[in-house]
């Protein structure tokens, strides 16, 4: 009978469903053909509401067609957490007491983790906070390729080759896209440098732009299925990439086949025409004074504002381009905040806090433990993970251990709704173990804390000198049986942030001189830098352990207390590489390159790509240079053995296998890499290019057959002749190994 009645109640559900889909017009009914609603709503929109969607009527929010009921469109910054609300027409802090997110690892963290899953996992959990709260696009996630180790916004990206950027940046955003949020992917293209940010006009060769700067914005476009993607402040070969003929009309919309949504970065938008027929389909941000213009609404005169609508109305444009354009947002928003499946979202979560502390401690890169010998001990041992048992007395240096990073670095700045610092994170880990945790400031860095009203309420101002505090680390060194050191950079400007590069490689605030004086009171030191960026590390030599830690939010210290204590054995690899000093880079000591050169006639300054595709470790292999640390490279606290590497064909393309092994003693994981020589070809290919990769987890003693397919495309270069990808017969060469420097077996296969 219960059995009945529950099904009565359903059948009637899902026909009173039915009866009331039927009645709603075609664009409201989720049940028709998404175009068939799009072509519906459009159908019924005056000139005058078509204008009004493609451009902002606040600082982050464009007008829906209030008449129709189809909703506003709501935008937040990305890419690591969801940004706390400003006013409708400030930037200063709406003052909202909801807004607190769960503040995620920065994006190259999350690059370093060579994890996939975790890259989906990320998103799905970054567009849940999204969706919870009402946003329908998520300014994220940012894949600029790192070109430049002083670029102040490489935190917010995912390293420096295409291949990987391409492969995190797809899941995250497929993970962002199921919660019924649309990831907006930037900054397309060539957004390589913050110095100069409006105005750097990139002339880049054809084949650099298709094979190193573009792969990961297509990855985005076909695999990732990105609803959105925003043009980039910067001019590409002379035209502003916000409506740039080549990058929107050519490439995006044309070759890739893009049915989503451009929208202007904040302020990116400077002409109406190229607008209308450059294929921006949204504007945002543009350099009005707001409200003080005495203007009654300044967003009417966006340059897709009123402008636009005047040209139309003057016969001087047709409504073509504007249709498309409102085809673009109205599917955005159908696929959005109009989609009746879409999930709930939530904040906060158990399960966010626990991805972010998942992916901060997978991300940290072990780069160096060498063997040190402690007091009384007989045998030297690495210092990591912390052998607690031996250990009485830990001293921590460095402003990095207790300065809150969530706020600062510009539009990526977040209101946490808690940040557990890397000191208070190891002395809760610690905490009735016996080991006692010391701390010492060591240097002072930036004392600031706020970032457009949100502030962390920290006072870090202290007033010593840098020799007075020197000697009290160094004396506090003397008495601890180890020493940690946290510092690096802090987001501030020129530290890595937004609208400002560093202007130095080498640690700012004089941390070399307190790295040097601790190690020679103590040798037992690990040093752990925490940054977005590589940087100089004179003092390699001395410090036996030194620790990649980077931007990790709200989950910072405890996932830096989970690998020093080895309660996680890091498995991070450097998505960048480390250059000894900026001599190494491939755009040092020409100015052309970076930060280019002014043009007499214009307020611009052309920056040539003339390195070519010699980026990173393209540049390094080509230079046969020794970096610091490579691309690719990250140590563990077991062993791996890789043997048995071999390649088939498989419907004439090639599979690699291997058989990986740990030979330690605790569960670890290795990252199985694959770089790609075309050694006979007709145009010069770097010596490696990473094609393919596995992450896999191994208890002691377990192998594993690891299985790496090429397709055609791995094989190619892009060939400027027929404007297509070419795979030319010949032979290969394909390296197989834990990092571009570090290749355990190299394979030789013709095509
Ligand atoms: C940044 C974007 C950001 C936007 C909105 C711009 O200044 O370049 O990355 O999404 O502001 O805050």
């Amino acid at each position: 009978m219960k059995q009945a009645i529950t099904l009565a109640i359903g059948g009637l559900l899902v026909a009173g469903g039915l009866n009331a889909q039927s009645k709603l017009p075609v664009y409201q009914n989720p049940a028709q053909p998404l175009e068939e609603r799009v072509e519906d709503a459009l159908s019924r929109m005056t000139l005058h509401e078509k204008i009004g969607v493609i451009h902002a009527q606040s600082k982050f929010s464009s007008p829906g067609v209030a008449r129709l009921g189809i909703p506003e469109v709501w935008c937040t910054d990305g890419p690591h957490g969801i940004r706390p609300d400003v006013l409708w027409d400030e930037w200063e802090q709406a003052g909202c007491t909801n807004d607190s997110c769960t503040a995620f690892p920065a994006l190259s963290a999350l690059a370093s983790t060579w994890n996939i899953e975790l890259a989906h996992q990320y998103g799905v959990s970054i567009g849940e906070e999204a969706r919870y709260r009402n946003k329908s696009v998520l300014l994220g996630p940012g894949c600029n390729i790192l070109r430049n180790p002083l670029n102040g916004r490489s935190f917010e990206y995912l390293g420096e080759d295409p291949y990987l950027s391409g492969q995190m940046v797809t899941q995250y955003i497929l993970g962002v896209q199921e919660q019924g949020v649309a990831a907006c992917v930037k900054h397309y293209a060539l957004n390589n440098n913050e110095v100069n940010r409006y105005t750097s006009n990139a002339i880049c060769d054809e084949r650099t732009l298709r094979e190193i700067y573009l792969p990961a914005f297509e990855a985005a476009v076909k695999e990732g299925k990105a609803m959105s993607i925003m043009g980039g402040y910067n001019l590409f070969r002379g035209q502003h990439a916000c409506h740039n003929d080549y990058l929107m009309n050519k490439i995006l919309k044309g070759e890739w086949g893009f049915d989503g949504t451009v929208i202007s970065d904040w302020g990116g938008t400077q002409s109406t025409v190229e607008a209308i027929h450059n294929s921006l389909d949204m504007e945002f941000g543009t350099w009005t004074d707001g409200l003080t213009m005495n203007k009654t609404n300044a967003y009417d005169n966006y340059f897709m504002a009123k402008p636009y609508e005047e040209l139309i109305l003057a016969g001087k444009e047709s409504t073509e381009q504007l249709d498309d354009k409102v085809r673009r947002v109205l599917r955005m928003i159908f696929r959005t905040s109009m989609n009746p499946n879409r999930p709930w979202g939530s904040m906060g979560s158990e399960a966010h806090i626990a991805l972010a502390r998942q992916v901060g401690a997978e991300s940290i890169v072990l780069l160096q433990n060498k063997a040190v010998r402690g007091k009384g001990q007989k045998k030297a041992a690495p210092l990591l993970p912390l052998n607690l048992a031996s250990t009485k007395r830990i001293l921590v240096v460095g402003e990095n251990a207790i300065k809150m990073m969530t706020v600062g670095g510009g539009s990526s700045s977040l209101k946490a709704r808690h940040e557990v610092l890397p000191l208070d994170g190891l002395k809760t880990r610690l905490a009735g173990t016996g080991v006692e945790v010391a701390y010492a400031r060591g240097y002072v860095g930036d004392v600031g804390g706020e970032y457009n009203g949100v502030s962390t309420g920290q006072s870090l101002k202290d007033d010593r000198s840098p020799a007075e505090l020197i000697a009290e680390a160094v004396r506090e060194a003397k008495l601890a049986d180890l020493v940690i050191f946290i510092g690096g950079l802090n987001k501030a400007d020129h530290q890595d942030a937004e609208g400002t590069d560093r202007q130095q490689y080498g640690l700012p605030y004089g941390q070399d001189d307190v790295i040097e004086a601790l190690v020679a009171a103590n040798p037992r030191l690990v040093v752990v830098n925490i940054s977005g960026n590589p940087v100089q590390m004179p003092w390699l030599k001395k410090v036996p352990c030194v620790l990649q830690d980077w931007y990790l939010g709200s989950e910072a210290g405890n996932s830096l207390a989970d690998v020093l204590t080895g309660d996680v054995n890091p498995s991070g690899r450097l998505a960048m590489t480390y250059y000894a000093d900026l001599t190494q880079s491939p755009l040092y000591g020409d100015e052309s390159r970076y930060p280019g050169l002014k043009r007499s006639d214009k307020n611009e300054w052309d920056i040539t790509y003339s390195e070519g595709l010699y980026v990173g470790y393209r540049h390094i292999d080509r230079q046969k240079l020794t970096p610091a640390f490579p691309f690719g490279h990250g140590l563990s606290y077991t062993t791996f053995k890789l043997a048995d590497a071999k390649v088939v064909t498989e419907n004439g393309l090639p599979v690699v296998t291997c058989t990986l092994t740990n030979t330690g003693k605790i569960a670890g994981a290795q990252v199985v890499q694959l770089y790609v020589n075309d050694v006979e070809a007709s145009v010069d290919r770097p010596v490696k290019e990473l094609k393919a990769f596995a992450k896999v987890m191994l208890q002691p003693g377990e192998s594993r057959e690891v299985k790496l397919s090429l397709n055609e495309r791995a094989l190619s270069f892009f060939d400027v002749e027929s404007m297509q990808w070419k795979a030319e017969p010949g032979k290969f060469l394909f390296h197989v190994g834990f990092s571009s420097a570090d290749i355990k077996a190299t394979l030789p296969w013709t095509l």
